[in-house]
Protein backbone atom coordinates (compact mmCIF):
# COMPACT_ATOMS: atom_id res chain seq x y z
CA UNK A 1 0.00 0.00 0.00
CA UNK A 2 1.36 3.30 -0.86
CA UNK A 3 2.30 6.03 1.93
CA UNK A 4 1.12 8.88 2.43
CA UNK A 5 1.62 12.25 1.39
CA UNK A 6 0.57 13.86 5.00
CA UNK A 7 3.18 16.33 6.78
CA UNK A 8 4.92 16.51 3.11
CA UNK A 9 4.87 19.50 0.80
CA UNK A 10 6.44 19.73 -3.05
CA UNK A 11 8.60 22.53 -3.03
CA UNK A 12 9.87 22.68 -6.38
CA UNK A 13 9.09 20.91 -9.75
CA UNK A 14 12.25 19.03 -11.32
CA UNK A 15 13.27 21.36 -13.96
CA UNK A 16 13.07 24.68 -11.72
CA UNK A 17 16.56 23.05 -9.62
CA UNK A 18 19.69 23.85 -11.01
CA UNK A 19 23.44 24.45 -9.65
CA UNK A 20 22.37 28.24 -7.99
CA UNK A 21 20.58 25.92 -5.33
CA UNK A 22 23.58 23.62 -4.64
CA UNK A 23 23.05 22.26 -1.04
CA UNK A 24 19.83 23.48 -0.91
CA UNK A 25 16.88 21.29 0.76
CA UNK A 26 14.03 20.65 -1.65
CA UNK A 27 10.98 18.06 -1.97
CA UNK A 28 10.34 16.80 -5.15
CA UNK A 29 7.45 13.88 -5.76
CA UNK A 30 6.94 12.67 -9.58
CA UNK A 31 7.02 9.09 -11.02
CA UNK A 32 9.99 7.19 -11.29
CA UNK A 33 11.14 6.98 -15.05
CA UNK A 34 14.12 4.72 -14.36
CA UNK A 35 16.20 3.00 -11.71
CA UNK A 36 19.72 1.98 -12.01
CA UNK A 37 20.92 0.16 -8.92
CA UNK A 38 24.48 -0.29 -8.22
CA UNK A 39 25.51 -1.77 -5.07
CA UNK A 40 26.08 1.22 -2.76
CA UNK A 41 24.12 3.47 -5.27
CA UNK A 42 20.56 3.74 -5.78
CA UNK A 43 20.03 6.29 -9.02
CA UNK A 44 16.36 7.28 -9.94
CA UNK A 45 15.31 9.15 -12.24
CA UNK A 46 12.63 11.40 -10.98
CA UNK A 47 9.97 13.02 -13.80
CA UNK A 48 7.23 15.46 -13.10
CA UNK A 49 5.53 18.09 -15.81
CA UNK A 50 8.37 19.53 -16.26
CA UNK A 51 11.53 17.32 -16.62
CA UNK A 52 13.72 14.58 -15.39
CA UNK A 53 15.89 14.88 -12.14
CA UNK A 54 18.61 12.39 -10.60
CA UNK A 55 17.79 11.20 -7.26
CA UNK A 56 21.21 9.87 -5.58
CA UNK A 57 20.69 7.22 -2.69
CA UNK A 58 23.94 5.82 -0.72
CA UNK A 59 23.86 3.42 1.32
CA UNK A 60 26.18 5.04 3.53
CA UNK A 61 24.06 8.44 3.74
CA UNK A 62 20.53 7.34 4.08
CA UNK A 63 19.08 4.97 6.66
CA UNK A 64 18.85 1.32 5.93
CA UNK A 65 15.11 1.70 5.70
CA UNK A 66 15.24 4.67 3.13
CA UNK A 67 17.67 2.63 1.59
CA UNK A 68 15.75 -0.42 1.53
CA UNK A 69 12.83 1.33 0.02
CA UNK A 70 14.72 2.99 -2.69
CA UNK A 71 15.70 -0.60 -3.71
CA UNK A 72 12.40 -1.50 -3.99
CA UNK A 73 11.23 1.42 -6.25
CA UNK A 74 10.13 0.33 -9.45
CA UNK A 75 9.16 1.80 -12.89
CA UNK A 76 6.30 4.54 -12.70
CA UNK A 77 6.30 4.24 -8.91
CA UNK A 78 5.17 7.67 -7.59
CA UNK A 79 7.10 8.98 -5.52
CA UNK A 80 8.22 11.87 -2.94
CA UNK A 81 11.56 12.79 -2.07
CA UNK A 82 13.54 15.18 0.37
CA UNK A 83 16.75 15.45 -0.33
CA UNK A 84 19.96 17.92 -0.91
CA UNK A 85 20.90 19.57 -4.29
CA UNK A 86 24.51 18.77 -5.47
CA UNK A 87 26.70 19.49 -8.09
CA UNK A 88 27.35 16.47 -9.86
CA UNK A 89 31.20 15.85 -10.71
CA UNK A 90 32.76 17.08 -14.27
CA UNK A 91 32.31 13.65 -15.44
CA UNK A 92 28.92 12.41 -14.60
CA UNK A 93 27.72 15.64 -15.57
CA UNK A 94 24.45 14.49 -18.21
CA UNK A 95 24.08 17.31 -21.01
CA UNK A 96 20.88 15.26 -22.55
CA UNK A 97 19.11 16.27 -19.36
CA UNK A 98 18.17 19.73 -18.67
CA UNK A 99 19.33 19.40 -14.78
CA UNK A 100 22.08 17.17 -15.55
CA UNK A 101 24.34 19.31 -13.77
CA UNK A 102 22.55 18.36 -10.47
CA UNK A 103 21.32 15.51 -8.85
CA UNK A 104 19.43 15.26 -5.35
CA UNK A 105 20.93 13.54 -2.21
CA UNK A 106 18.03 11.59 -1.05
CA UNK A 107 17.68 12.02 2.51
CA UNK A 108 13.50 10.86 2.71
CA UNK A 109 11.41 8.98 0.40
CA UNK A 110 8.11 8.02 0.50
CA UNK A 111 6.79 5.54 -2.09
CA UNK A 112 3.13 7.63 -2.23
CA UNK A 113 2.17 4.65 -4.99
CA UNK A 114 3.23 1.49 -6.41
CA UNK A 115 2.67 0.71 -10.07
CA UNK A 116 2.23 -2.23 -12.48
CA UNK A 117 4.30 -2.42 -15.40
CA UNK A 118 3.06 -0.55 -17.61
CA UNK A 119 1.77 -1.86 -21.02
CA UNK A 120 4.61 0.42 -22.60
CA UNK A 121 7.63 2.34 -21.61
CA UNK A 122 6.85 6.10 -21.00
CA UNK A 123 10.60 6.23 -23.19
CA UNK A 124 9.44 3.79 -25.44
CA UNK A 125 9.28 5.12 -29.46
CA UNK A 126 7.00 4.13 -32.02
CA UNK A 127 3.89 2.89 -30.25
CA UNK A 128 0.94 2.07 -31.69
CA UNK A 129 -2.24 4.47 -31.86
CA UNK A 130 -4.35 1.91 -30.04
CA UNK A 131 -2.17 1.34 -27.49
CA UNK A 132 -1.52 5.00 -26.94
CA UNK A 133 -5.27 5.91 -26.93
CA UNK A 134 -6.17 2.72 -24.53
CA UNK A 135 -3.57 3.89 -22.04
CA UNK A 136 -3.73 7.62 -23.11
CA UNK A 137 -2.82 8.24 -19.29
CA UNK A 138 0.45 6.63 -19.88
CA UNK A 139 0.74 8.35 -23.16
CA UNK A 140 0.41 12.00 -22.01
CA UNK A 141 3.56 11.28 -19.37
CA UNK A 142 5.74 11.39 -22.54
CA UNK A 143 7.26 15.04 -22.56
CA UNK A 144 6.26 15.35 -26.15
CA UNK A 145 2.64 15.27 -25.40
CA UNK A 146 3.18 17.45 -22.57
CA UNK A 147 4.83 19.68 -24.61
CA UNK A 148 1.59 19.87 -27.06
CA UNK A 149 -0.50 20.72 -24.37
CA UNK A 150 0.85 23.46 -23.01
CA UNK A 151 0.81 24.95 -26.11
CA UNK A 152 -2.71 24.11 -26.58
CA UNK A 153 -3.43 25.75 -22.99
CA UNK A 154 -1.15 28.83 -24.19
CA UNK A 155 -3.52 29.10 -27.43
CA UNK A 156 -6.73 29.27 -25.23
CA UNK A 157 -4.96 31.90 -22.85
CA UNK A 158 -3.62 33.91 -25.76
CA UNK A 159 -7.19 33.85 -27.32
CA UNK A 160 -9.40 34.83 -24.15
CA UNK A 161 -6.74 37.58 -23.63
CA UNK A 162 -6.77 38.81 -27.27
CA UNK A 163 -10.65 39.31 -27.10
CA UNK A 164 -11.01 40.24 -23.90
CA UNK A 165 -8.54 43.17 -24.63
CA UNK A 166 -10.76 43.84 -27.33
CA UNK A 167 -13.76 44.31 -25.25
CA UNK A 168 -15.49 40.94 -26.56
CA UNK A 169 -16.90 38.86 -24.03
CA UNK A 170 -16.91 35.20 -23.59
CA UNK A 171 -20.56 33.50 -23.15
CA UNK A 172 -21.54 30.38 -23.28
CA UNK A 173 -24.57 28.75 -25.11
CA UNK A 174 -26.24 25.39 -24.91
CA UNK A 175 -25.03 22.14 -25.87
CA UNK A 176 -28.83 20.63 -26.00
CA UNK A 177 -30.32 22.20 -28.66
CA UNK A 178 -32.40 21.83 -31.24
CA UNK A 179 -30.50 21.18 -35.11
CA UNK A 180 -28.80 23.55 -36.43
CA UNK A 181 -27.64 22.77 -40.31
CA UNK A 182 -23.75 22.91 -40.87
CA UNK A 183 -24.26 19.97 -43.44
CA UNK A 184 -22.86 17.06 -41.45
CA UNK A 185 -25.11 14.52 -39.36
CA UNK A 186 -26.06 15.57 -35.80
CA UNK A 187 -26.02 13.80 -32.43
CA UNK A 188 -29.03 13.68 -30.99
CA UNK A 189 -30.24 13.16 -27.30
CA UNK A 190 -33.43 11.88 -26.43
CA UNK A 191 -35.77 13.30 -23.60
CA UNK A 192 -36.49 11.57 -20.52
CA UNK A 193 -39.42 14.18 -20.08
CA UNK A 194 -40.69 14.43 -23.73
CA UNK A 195 -40.85 11.22 -25.00
CA UNK A 196 -40.16 10.71 -28.48
CA UNK A 197 -38.21 14.03 -28.65
CA UNK A 198 -34.62 14.47 -29.19
CA UNK A 199 -32.69 17.37 -28.38
CA UNK A 200 -29.72 17.76 -30.95
CA UNK A 201 -25.94 18.43 -29.68
CA UNK A 202 -24.77 21.62 -31.24
CA UNK A 203 -22.54 21.41 -34.57
CA UNK A 204 -21.48 25.00 -33.63
CA UNK A 205 -23.01 27.63 -31.43
CA UNK A 206 -24.09 29.33 -35.13
CA UNK A 207 -28.11 30.59 -34.29
CA UNK A 208 -27.21 31.05 -30.54
CA UNK A 209 -24.35 33.78 -31.11
CA UNK A 210 -26.05 35.42 -33.60
CA UNK A 211 -28.97 35.86 -31.14
CA UNK A 212 -26.17 37.22 -28.44
CA UNK A 213 -25.91 39.79 -30.86
CA UNK A 214 -29.99 40.82 -31.62
CA UNK A 215 -29.89 40.71 -27.62
CA UNK A 216 -26.78 43.41 -28.24
CA UNK A 217 -23.86 41.79 -26.64
CA UNK A 218 -22.03 43.14 -29.75
CA UNK A 219 -19.03 41.35 -29.15
CA UNK A 220 -18.97 37.97 -28.49
CA UNK A 221 -16.55 34.65 -28.29
CA UNK A 222 -16.15 31.07 -27.02
CA UNK A 223 -14.27 28.54 -26.88
CA UNK A 224 -16.97 26.06 -27.25
CA UNK A 225 -17.24 21.99 -27.90
CA UNK A 226 -18.86 21.14 -31.56
CA UNK A 227 -20.21 17.60 -32.01
CA UNK A 228 -20.59 16.45 -35.99
CA UNK A 229 -21.34 12.88 -36.60
CA UNK A 230 -19.06 12.74 -39.71
CA UNK A 231 -16.52 10.43 -40.74
CA UNK A 232 -13.03 10.46 -39.02
CA UNK A 233 -10.16 12.00 -40.95
CA UNK A 234 -6.52 13.39 -40.16
CA UNK A 235 -8.40 16.54 -38.95
CA UNK A 236 -11.79 16.27 -38.07
CA UNK A 237 -12.86 14.35 -34.96
CA UNK A 238 -16.53 13.62 -34.06
CA UNK A 239 -16.12 16.37 -30.98
CA UNK A 240 -14.03 19.33 -31.62
CA UNK A 241 -13.59 22.63 -29.73
CA UNK A 242 -13.80 25.94 -32.18
CA UNK A 243 -12.79 29.21 -30.92
CA UNK A 244 -16.05 31.32 -31.92
CA UNK A 245 -16.48 34.84 -32.64
CA UNK A 246 -19.51 37.15 -33.78
CA UNK A 247 -19.47 41.04 -33.91
CA UNK A 248 -21.92 43.56 -34.59
CA UNK A 249 -22.18 46.50 -36.95
CA UNK A 250 -19.41 45.30 -38.92
CA UNK A 251 -18.50 44.02 -42.62
CA UNK A 252 -16.22 41.77 -44.02
CA UNK A 253 -12.98 43.79 -43.56
CA UNK A 254 -14.16 44.39 -40.02
CA UNK A 255 -14.11 40.75 -39.14
CA UNK A 256 -11.19 39.59 -41.16
CA UNK A 257 -8.97 42.61 -39.56
CA UNK A 258 -9.82 41.98 -36.06
CA UNK A 259 -9.53 37.74 -36.92
CA UNK A 260 -5.95 38.87 -38.21
CA UNK A 261 -4.80 40.78 -35.15
CA UNK A 262 -5.66 37.68 -32.68
CA UNK A 263 -3.94 35.08 -35.32
CA UNK A 264 -0.37 37.52 -34.80
CA UNK A 265 -1.31 37.63 -31.02
CA UNK A 266 -2.07 34.18 -30.54
CA UNK A 267 0.73 32.56 -32.62
CA UNK A 268 3.25 34.53 -31.64
CA UNK A 269 2.34 33.97 -27.42
CA UNK A 270 1.49 30.48 -27.68
CA UNK A 271 4.47 29.04 -30.11
CA UNK A 272 6.90 31.92 -30.93
CA UNK A 273 5.45 31.84 -34.35
CA UNK A 274 5.59 35.44 -36.48
CA UNK A 275 2.71 36.18 -38.62
CA UNK A 276 2.62 38.94 -40.71
CA UNK A 277 -0.20 41.16 -41.33
CA UNK A 278 -2.12 41.81 -43.77
CA UNK A 279 -2.73 38.10 -44.77
CA UNK A 280 -3.42 37.98 -48.15
CA UNK A 281 -6.42 37.72 -49.52
CA UNK A 282 -7.74 35.31 -52.65
CA UNK A 283 -11.05 35.23 -54.14
CA UNK A 284 -12.51 31.41 -54.42
CA UNK A 285 -12.66 31.87 -58.22
CA UNK A 286 -8.90 32.69 -58.55
CA UNK A 287 -7.72 30.32 -55.91
CA UNK A 288 -10.18 27.43 -57.55
CA UNK A 289 -8.05 28.58 -61.12
CA UNK A 290 -4.53 29.17 -60.13
CA UNK A 291 -4.53 25.90 -56.97
CA UNK A 292 -7.58 23.89 -58.00
CA UNK A 293 -8.98 24.17 -54.30
CA UNK A 294 -10.69 26.67 -51.99
CA UNK A 295 -7.62 25.40 -49.59
CA UNK A 296 -4.49 26.75 -51.29
CA UNK A 297 -1.24 25.40 -50.54
CA UNK A 298 0.98 28.57 -51.46
CA UNK A 299 4.18 27.03 -49.51
CA UNK A 300 5.02 26.30 -53.42
CA UNK A 301 4.69 27.31 -57.40
CA UNK A 302 3.38 24.87 -59.81
CA UNK A 303 0.18 27.03 -60.42
CA UNK A 304 -2.57 25.51 -62.64
CA UNK A 305 -2.07 26.62 -66.33
CA UNK A 306 -5.83 27.11 -68.84
CA UNK A 307 -4.17 26.02 -72.53
CA UNK A 308 -7.80 25.04 -73.84
CA UNK A 309 -6.98 27.65 -76.55
CA UNK A 310 -3.62 26.30 -77.62
CA UNK A 311 -5.06 22.77 -77.98
CA UNK A 312 -7.91 24.00 -80.80
CA UNK A 313 -8.38 22.51 -83.79
CA UNK A 314 -6.62 19.37 -83.72
CA UNK A 315 -7.06 15.58 -84.92
CA UNK A 316 -6.03 14.29 -81.32
CA UNK A 317 -9.47 12.71 -79.72
CA UNK A 318 -8.90 14.16 -76.02
CA UNK A 319 -8.39 17.36 -77.35
CA UNK A 320 -11.10 17.72 -79.94
CA UNK A 321 -13.79 16.19 -77.49
CA UNK A 322 -12.61 18.93 -74.97
CA UNK A 323 -13.10 21.12 -77.46
CA UNK A 324 -16.28 20.05 -78.71
CA UNK A 325 -17.67 19.79 -75.21
CA UNK A 326 -16.82 23.05 -73.84
CA UNK A 327 -14.54 21.29 -71.27
CA UNK A 328 -10.94 22.38 -70.91
CA UNK A 329 -7.70 21.67 -70.97
CA UNK A 330 -4.91 22.35 -67.80
CA UNK A 331 -1.89 21.51 -66.34
CA UNK A 332 1.18 22.21 -64.29
CA UNK A 333 4.66 22.06 -64.64
CA UNK A 334 6.24 19.64 -62.46
CA UNK A 335 9.89 21.52 -62.58
CA UNK A 336 12.80 19.24 -62.89
CA UNK A 337 10.93 16.17 -63.11
CA UNK A 338 11.74 15.11 -66.77
CA UNK A 339 13.25 12.07 -66.14
CA UNK A 340 10.57 10.94 -63.79
CA UNK A 341 10.43 7.07 -64.65
CA UNK A 342 7.73 5.65 -66.24
CA UNK A 343 6.29 4.44 -63.25
CA UNK A 344 5.95 6.82 -61.45
CA UNK A 345 4.43 8.61 -64.35
CA UNK A 346 1.92 5.93 -64.14
CA UNK A 347 1.01 6.19 -60.72
CA UNK A 348 0.73 9.54 -61.00
CA UNK A 349 -2.10 8.64 -63.81
CA UNK A 350 -3.57 6.41 -61.05
CA UNK A 351 -3.72 9.41 -58.41
CA UNK A 352 -5.65 11.65 -60.70
CA UNK A 353 -8.08 9.00 -61.65
CA UNK A 354 -9.13 9.05 -57.88
CA UNK A 355 -10.63 12.12 -58.14
CA UNK A 356 -12.59 10.61 -61.85
CA UNK A 357 -10.27 12.35 -64.27
CA UNK A 358 -9.48 10.36 -67.31
CA UNK A 359 -5.87 10.48 -66.91
CA UNK A 360 -3.23 12.72 -67.69
CA UNK A 361 -0.46 13.62 -70.69
CA UNK A 362 3.18 14.38 -70.47
CA UNK A 363 5.15 16.45 -72.24
CA UNK A 364 8.72 16.30 -71.21
CA UNK A 365 11.59 18.84 -71.68
CA UNK A 366 15.17 17.24 -71.63
CA UNK A 367 18.46 18.38 -70.37
CA UNK A 368 18.84 19.79 -74.13
CA UNK A 369 15.77 21.19 -74.47
CA UNK A 370 14.45 18.86 -76.62
CA UNK A 371 10.81 18.21 -76.13
CA UNK A 372 9.80 14.40 -75.50
CA UNK A 373 5.45 13.77 -75.39
CA UNK A 374 3.36 11.54 -77.39
CA UNK A 375 1.40 14.27 -78.21
CA UNK A 376 3.82 15.64 -81.05
CA UNK A 377 1.44 13.66 -83.73
CA UNK A 378 -1.29 15.64 -82.90
CA UNK A 379 0.58 19.12 -82.32
CA UNK A 380 2.44 21.37 -84.51
CA UNK A 381 6.15 22.01 -83.36
CA UNK A 382 4.85 25.78 -82.91
CA UNK A 383 1.73 24.88 -80.76
CA UNK A 384 4.08 22.38 -78.85
CA UNK A 385 6.30 25.57 -78.42
CA UNK A 386 3.05 27.56 -77.25
CA UNK A 387 2.20 24.73 -74.82
CA UNK A 388 5.41 24.91 -73.45
CA UNK A 389 6.03 28.62 -72.93
CA UNK A 390 2.52 28.86 -71.43
CA UNK A 391 3.66 26.65 -68.48
CA UNK A 392 7.33 28.46 -68.40
CA UNK A 393 9.24 25.03 -68.95
CA UNK A 394 12.61 24.55 -69.19
CA UNK A 395 14.95 22.29 -69.49
CA UNK A 396 14.42 19.26 -67.37
CA UNK A 397 10.84 20.07 -66.44
CA UNK A 398 7.62 17.80 -66.85
CA UNK A 399 3.99 19.30 -67.58
CA UNK A 400 1.22 17.32 -66.70
CA UNK A 401 -1.59 17.82 -68.51
CA UNK A 402 -5.58 17.00 -67.88
CA UNK A 403 -8.45 17.36 -70.30
CA UNK A 404 -12.43 17.44 -69.07
CA UNK A 405 -14.82 19.09 -67.74
CA UNK A 406 -13.35 22.25 -65.22
CA UNK A 407 -14.81 21.11 -61.73
CA UNK A 408 -12.88 17.76 -62.60
CA UNK A 409 -9.80 19.18 -63.60
CA UNK A 410 -9.16 21.25 -61.41
CA UNK A 411 -9.89 19.23 -58.54
CA UNK A 412 -7.76 16.78 -60.42
CA UNK A 413 -5.01 19.21 -60.93
CA UNK A 414 -4.68 20.62 -57.28
CA UNK A 415 -4.22 17.84 -55.77
CA UNK A 416 -1.76 16.23 -58.48
CA UNK A 417 0.03 20.03 -57.60
CA UNK A 418 0.35 18.74 -53.93
CA UNK A 419 0.80 15.03 -54.52
CA UNK A 420 4.06 16.32 -56.86
CA UNK A 421 4.99 18.72 -54.48
CA UNK A 422 5.20 16.04 -51.53
CA UNK A 423 6.74 13.51 -53.82
CA UNK A 424 9.17 15.87 -54.92
CA UNK A 425 9.63 17.47 -51.02
CA UNK A 426 9.69 20.55 -52.15
CA UNK A 427 7.05 21.95 -49.68
CA UNK A 428 9.19 24.10 -46.96
CA UNK A 429 8.67 22.80 -43.22
CA UNK A 430 9.01 25.77 -41.26
CA UNK A 431 7.44 28.55 -43.69
CA UNK A 432 3.61 29.12 -43.13
CA UNK A 433 1.61 30.96 -45.43
CA UNK A 434 -1.93 31.98 -44.17
CA UNK A 435 -4.20 32.71 -47.21
CA UNK A 436 -8.14 34.56 -46.54
CA UNK A 437 -10.08 33.04 -49.62
CA UNK A 438 -13.03 35.14 -50.16
CA UNK A 439 -16.50 35.30 -52.31
CA UNK A 440 -17.05 31.17 -52.13
CA UNK A 441 -20.12 30.50 -53.87
CA UNK A 442 -23.34 31.02 -51.61
CA UNK A 443 -25.39 27.96 -53.07
CA UNK A 444 -24.12 24.81 -54.68
CA UNK A 445 -26.59 22.20 -56.31
CA UNK A 446 -26.96 18.81 -55.54
CA UNK A 447 -26.92 17.05 -58.53
CA UNK A 448 -28.75 13.95 -57.33
CA UNK A 449 -31.89 15.72 -55.79
CA UNK A 450 -31.70 19.12 -58.38
CA UNK A 451 -32.24 21.23 -54.75
CA UNK A 452 -29.63 24.07 -54.19
CA UNK A 453 -28.03 23.72 -50.61
CA UNK A 454 -26.00 26.49 -49.01
CA UNK A 455 -22.11 26.05 -49.16
CA UNK A 456 -21.43 27.84 -45.40
CA UNK A 457 -24.81 28.13 -43.84
CA UNK A 458 -28.32 29.43 -44.69
CA UNK A 459 -27.52 32.45 -42.69
CA UNK A 460 -24.79 33.58 -44.71
CA UNK A 461 -25.11 36.92 -46.67
CA UNK A 462 -24.81 37.47 -50.54
CA UNK A 463 -22.58 39.89 -51.77
CA UNK A 464 -25.20 43.18 -52.70
CA UNK A 465 -24.45 43.51 -55.93
CA UNK A 466 -25.60 39.79 -56.76
CA UNK A 467 -28.63 39.85 -54.71
CA UNK A 468 -30.47 39.88 -57.86
CA UNK A 469 -29.24 36.74 -59.25
CA UNK A 470 -31.65 34.63 -56.86
CA UNK A 471 -34.46 34.40 -59.62
CA UNK A 472 -32.24 34.33 -62.26
CA UNK A 473 -29.14 32.17 -61.20
CA UNK A 474 -28.75 31.44 -58.03
CA UNK A 475 -25.46 29.15 -58.47
CA UNK A 476 -23.79 32.52 -59.54
CA UNK A 477 -24.41 34.39 -56.29
CA UNK A 478 -21.52 35.27 -54.32
CA UNK A 479 -21.32 35.25 -50.40
CA UNK A 480 -19.66 37.34 -48.35
CA UNK A 481 -17.92 34.29 -46.68
CA UNK A 482 -14.37 33.97 -46.07
CA UNK A 483 -11.62 30.54 -44.95
CA UNK A 484 -8.65 31.34 -43.58
CA UNK A 485 -6.13 28.59 -44.85
CA UNK A 486 -3.06 27.57 -43.80
CA UNK A 487 -0.43 25.60 -46.09
CA UNK A 488 -3.20 23.92 -47.47
CA UNK A 489 -5.69 23.10 -44.03
CA UNK A 490 -8.79 25.64 -43.71
CA UNK A 491 -8.07 26.54 -40.06
CA UNK A 492 -11.11 28.72 -39.76
CA UNK A 493 -14.25 30.09 -41.77
CA UNK A 494 -17.52 33.10 -41.17
CA UNK A 495 -19.18 35.32 -43.04
CA UNK A 496 -21.39 38.42 -42.84
CA UNK A 497 -24.77 37.22 -42.13
CA UNK A 498 -28.04 38.05 -43.30
CA UNK A 499 -29.84 40.00 -40.99
CA UNK A 500 -32.80 41.49 -43.27
CA UNK A 501 -35.93 38.52 -43.09
CA UNK A 502 -36.68 39.10 -46.38
CA UNK A 503 -33.50 38.31 -47.81
CA UNK A 504 -33.08 35.22 -45.16
CA UNK A 505 -36.96 34.64 -46.48
CA UNK A 506 -35.57 34.27 -50.34
CA UNK A 507 -32.98 32.38 -49.17
CA UNK A 508 -34.57 29.74 -47.42
CA UNK A 509 -37.19 29.60 -50.16
CA UNK A 510 -34.41 29.07 -53.12
CA UNK A 511 -33.02 26.19 -50.09
CA UNK A 512 -36.32 24.73 -51.39
CA UNK A 513 -38.14 25.02 -47.75
CA UNK A 514 -41.43 25.57 -47.43
CA UNK A 515 -43.18 28.33 -45.30
CA UNK A 516 -44.28 25.78 -42.81
CA UNK A 517 -40.97 23.87 -43.02
CA UNK A 518 -39.23 27.48 -42.28
CA UNK A 519 -41.22 28.05 -38.89
CA UNK A 520 -40.72 24.72 -38.30
CA UNK A 521 -37.04 24.97 -38.31
CA UNK A 522 -35.81 28.58 -38.31
CA UNK A 523 -39.28 30.21 -36.76
CA UNK A 524 -37.08 31.65 -33.68
CA UNK A 525 -34.66 33.24 -35.52
CA UNK A 526 -36.80 34.59 -38.46
CA UNK A 527 -38.89 35.84 -35.04
CA UNK A 528 -35.76 37.53 -33.63
CA UNK A 529 -34.72 39.19 -36.54
CA UNK A 530 -38.33 40.82 -36.55
CA UNK A 531 -37.17 42.73 -33.04
CA UNK A 532 -34.05 44.59 -34.19
CA UNK A 533 -31.04 42.29 -35.41
CA UNK A 534 -27.68 44.75 -35.99
CA UNK A 535 -25.63 43.87 -39.28
CA UNK A 536 -23.36 40.94 -38.02
CA UNK A 537 -20.63 38.49 -38.91
CA UNK A 538 -18.42 36.15 -37.32
CA UNK A 539 -16.01 33.25 -37.77
CA UNK A 540 -14.84 30.04 -36.20
CA UNK A 541 -11.48 28.37 -35.69
CA UNK A 542 -11.22 25.11 -35.52
CA UNK A 543 -8.81 25.23 -32.21
CA UNK A 544 -7.82 21.24 -32.35
CA UNK A 545 -6.28 22.60 -36.24
CA UNK A 546 -4.92 25.96 -34.87
CA UNK A 547 -3.15 23.68 -32.36
CA UNK A 548 -2.31 21.20 -34.52
CA UNK A 549 -0.55 23.11 -37.03
CA UNK A 550 1.44 25.05 -34.65
CA UNK A 551 3.11 22.13 -33.12
CA UNK A 552 4.07 20.19 -36.48
CA UNK A 553 1.48 17.56 -36.72
CA UNK A 554 -0.48 16.10 -38.87
CA UNK A 555 -3.23 14.39 -37.13
CA UNK A 556 -5.90 16.88 -34.60
CA UNK A 557 -5.88 13.27 -32.21
CA UNK A 558 -2.27 14.61 -31.01
CA UNK A 559 -3.45 17.64 -29.37
CA UNK A 560 -7.06 16.52 -28.26
CA UNK A 561 -6.54 14.79 -24.63
CA UNK A 562 -8.59 12.12 -25.02
CA UNK A 563 -9.35 11.47 -28.96
CA UNK A 564 -12.02 9.00 -30.67
CA UNK A 565 -10.69 6.47 -33.09
CA UNK A 566 -11.31 6.32 -36.83
CA UNK A 567 -14.63 4.89 -36.16
CA UNK A 568 -15.61 7.14 -33.47
CA UNK A 569 -14.83 4.80 -30.39
CA UNK A 570 -13.74 5.42 -27.49
CA UNK A 571 -10.82 3.30 -26.59
CA UNK A 572 -9.87 4.28 -23.08
CA UNK A 573 -13.82 4.15 -21.90
CA UNK A 574 -15.10 1.79 -24.35
CA UNK A 575 -18.22 4.51 -25.40
CA UNK A 576 -20.03 3.92 -27.58
CA UNK A 577 -22.12 1.24 -24.96
CA UNK A 578 -25.15 0.03 -24.50
CA UNK A 579 -27.66 1.27 -21.80
CA UNK A 580 -29.65 -0.71 -19.10
CA UNK A 581 -33.09 -1.78 -20.00
CA UNK A 582 -34.33 0.22 -16.97
CA UNK A 583 -32.83 3.58 -18.49
CA UNK A 584 -34.46 2.92 -22.09
CA UNK A 585 -37.72 2.62 -20.52
CA UNK A 586 -36.98 6.16 -18.72
CA UNK A 587 -36.56 7.28 -22.45
CA UNK A 588 -39.44 5.81 -24.22
CA UNK A 589 -37.06 4.41 -26.16
CA UNK A 590 -37.03 0.31 -28.03
CA UNK A 591 -34.22 -0.85 -29.92
CA UNK A 592 -34.82 -2.52 -32.63
CA UNK A 593 -33.69 -6.10 -32.42
P1 LIG B 1 -17.34 25.62 -40.17
O1 LIG B 1 -18.33 24.54 -40.36
O2 LIG B 1 -16.52 26.04 -41.35
O3 LIG B 1 -18.07 26.97 -39.71
O4 LIG B 1 -16.38 25.23 -38.97
C1 LIG B 1 -15.37 26.12 -38.53
C2 LIG B 1 -14.07 25.37 -38.34
O5 LIG B 1 -14.22 24.29 -37.44
C3 LIG B 1 -13.28 23.27 -37.77
N1 LIG B 1 -13.98 21.98 -37.91
C4 LIG B 1 -13.55 20.82 -37.39
N2 LIG B 1 -12.45 20.52 -36.68
C5 LIG B 1 -12.28 19.25 -36.27
N3 LIG B 1 -13.17 18.25 -36.51
C6 LIG B 1 -14.30 18.50 -37.22
N4 LIG B 1 -15.18 17.50 -37.43
C7 LIG B 1 -14.52 19.83 -37.70
N5 LIG B 1 -15.51 20.43 -38.42
C8 LIG B 1 -15.15 21.73 -38.53
C9 LIG B 1 -12.61 23.67 -39.05
C10 LIG B 1 -13.54 24.72 -39.60
O6 LIG B 1 -12.86 25.66 -40.39
N6 LIG B 1 -20.67 28.33 -37.56
C11 LIG B 1 -19.69 28.38 -38.61
C12 LIG B 1 -18.71 29.51 -38.43
C13 LIG B 1 -19.28 30.88 -38.71
O7 LIG B 1 -19.95 31.05 -39.75
O8 LIG B 1 -19.01 31.79 -37.92
C14 LIG B 1 -18.93 27.05 -38.65
O9 LIG B 1 -19.04 26.21 -37.78
O10 LIG B 1 -11.34 24.23 -38.74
Amino acid sequence: MGETITGLKRTHMCAELNENMNGQTVTVMGWAHNTRKLGQLIFIALRDRTGLLQLAFDENETTADIFAKAKAVKGEYVIAVTGKVRLRAEKDINRQMETGKIEIAAEELRILNEADTPPFQVAAEGVGNEMRLKYRYIDMRRPEMQRKFLIRHKTCQAMREFYSNEGFIEVETPYLNKGTPEGAKEYVVPSRIFPGNFYVLPQSPQQFKQLLMVGGFDKYFQIVRCFRDEDNRADRQPEFTQLDVELSFVDTDDVLDVTERMLKHVFKKAAGIDVELPIQRMPYAEAMERFGSDKPDLRFGMEIVNISHLTTGTEFEVFKSAEAEKHSVRGINAAGCANMPRKQQDALQEYVKTFKAKGLMFIAIDENGEVKTSLSKFLSPEQLRAVTAAFNAEPGDLICMCAGRDGIVLDALGNLRCEVARRMDIIPRDVNRFVWVTEMPLLELDEESGKWNAVHHPFTSPLECDLHMFETNPGKIRAKAYDIVLNGLELGGGSVRIHQPEVQKKMFRTLGLSDDEITARFGHMLEAFRFGAPPHGGIAFGLDRVVMLMCGEENIREVIAFPKTKEQYCLLTDAPNTVSEKQLNELSIKIKS
